[in-house]
């Protein structure tokens, strides 16, 4: 296998795009990673997308793009893991330019959320859990990792005010980032006064939906030349695993598997540990979850996540610096694209461009993203060359 380099990034700001078509979206991000690559073409395109087929009445996301973006011609086509398809789509380029079948890719994730109404939305994002076992239930995501939630604070004695600087780090990173949905800091008290969405997840712990598209470029290293405009980022450790779609179906509910199993999996093809990570950008879609992935991926004993974020230590100066550029809870969740979001900011610290929250000497940062409720989990190390 061919090692492989991400030379372009492109992103939009996450938002209510009520202007912008689903393909103008993804065309911005697109152009902006093959112009920052400094190239006019490419081979082939990617798509993360969780549910254009619903929401806005497309599939066929790969020529419905391509053609867009002037790739009339070219390999295209859509990948889907729920809210893990934008790194669905990223391991896809990576697995075709490092086996040598293509040589220059555009990883996409895209999502437009906000056209729909919301009650439509909650609907579509349980799609994400099991359909015979959980969703006949009448739960929704939220439900779902409230359940977790409660669990997790019983066995472990875990208080609500413990979670709060999950999503106060989120909201104070996300300032700084131009891309993000919300760009304003929160206090203790207005995570604790904000209101209940499913007992005990209130609105400061879960991810705005959104509009957004992140792209980009990847080529073999060996094909870069040494006057490439920006540091070159590679690829060192890439792997997915799959959990059982229901929670209850799992013998610890707490316990994040494939997160285990998919981070393992990268630190033994990248040669490091925990202990090498610069920056996380791990899957805060609710507080909890940001917990569970700290433990299941390292970084934290089992029941103790919420230990490092009380610390400090998850801040951009801290021990492993968590949602840099604002996480899921502040940057947004615009679902299928979330994952490429991800890999973009990975790639803005490693390249030492992460404007007021760069983590001093990045070098190697890592993503993960989850779909379902840890049903499919996809792990991402990037190092700077
Ligand atoms: N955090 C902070 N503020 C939020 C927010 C969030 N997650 N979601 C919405 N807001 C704000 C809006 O900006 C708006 O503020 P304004 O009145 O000042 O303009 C206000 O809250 C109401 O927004 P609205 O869009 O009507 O919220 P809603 O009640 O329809 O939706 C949630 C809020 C939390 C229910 C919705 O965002 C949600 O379902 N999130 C979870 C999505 C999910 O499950 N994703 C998959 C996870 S893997």
């Amino acid at each position: 296998m061919r090692e492989v380099a991400v030379i372009g990034i492109g992103q939009t700001k996450i938002d209510e795009h009520w202007d912008k078509s689903l393909r103008e979206l993804a065309g911005f991000a697109v152009l902006d990673a093959v112009k920052d690559a400094g190239l006019n073409q490419v081979d082939a395109l990617y798509v993360g997308n969780m549910m254009s087929s619903s929401a806005n009445h497309q599939s066929q996301l790969g020529a419905y793009i391509a053609d867009w973006v002037g790739l009339r011609y070219a390999e295209s086509f859509k990948l889907e893991s729920a809210c893990s398809s934008g790194a669905a789509a990223f391991r896809t380029a990576l697995l075709a330019v490092a086996s040598g079948a293509i040589d220059t890719a555009v990883a996409l994730g895209v999502e437009k959320m906000t056209d729909s109404p919301g009650n439509e939305i909650t609907a579509e994002l349980a799609t994400a859990a099991d359909a015979d076992w959980e969703i006949t239930q009448g739960i929704s995501f939220v439900a779902l990792n409230a359940l977790i939630m409660r669990r997790y604070m019983y066995e472990y004695g875990w208080t609500k005010t413990d979670f709060a600087p999950f999503s106060i780090n989120a909201h104070a990173n996300g300032v700084h980032n131009p891309n993000a949905r919300f760009r304003k800091a929160i206090t203790e008290k207005q995570y604790l006064d904000a209101g209940m969405v499913a007992d005990p997840i209130n609105l400061m712990d879960a991810s705005p939906v959104g509009d957004g598209a992140a792209a980009v470029v990847m080529v073999p290293l060996e094909k870069i030349g040494t006057s490439s405009a920006y540091p070159v980022v590679k690829i060192i450790g890439s792997s997915a695993a799959t959990d059982s779609m229901a929670v209850h179906d799992r013998k610890d509910p707490l316990w994040l598997r494939a997160a285990e199993i998919s981070s393992r999996k990268a630190y033994n093809q990248a040669g490091i540990g925990p202990d090498d990570i610069d920056l996380f950008e791990l899957h805060d879609a609710f507080s909890i979850m940001a917990a569970l992935s700290l433990e299941a991926s390292g970084f934290a004993d089992r029941g103790t996540g919420p230990k490092l974020a009380l610390a400090g230590e998850i801040h951009p100066g801290g021990k492993i610096p968590i949602a840099t550029r604002g996480g899921l809870k502040a940057r947004g969740h615009p679902v299928g694209a979330t994952g490429m979001y991800q890999l973009v900011e990975v790639v803005e610290q490693l390249r030492h461009q992460a404007t007021g929250t760069q983590v001093e000497n990045a070098r190697i940062g890592m993503a993960q993203n989850i779909g379902g409720s840890g049903s499919n989990i996809i792990t991402h190390i990037l190092q700077r060359v």
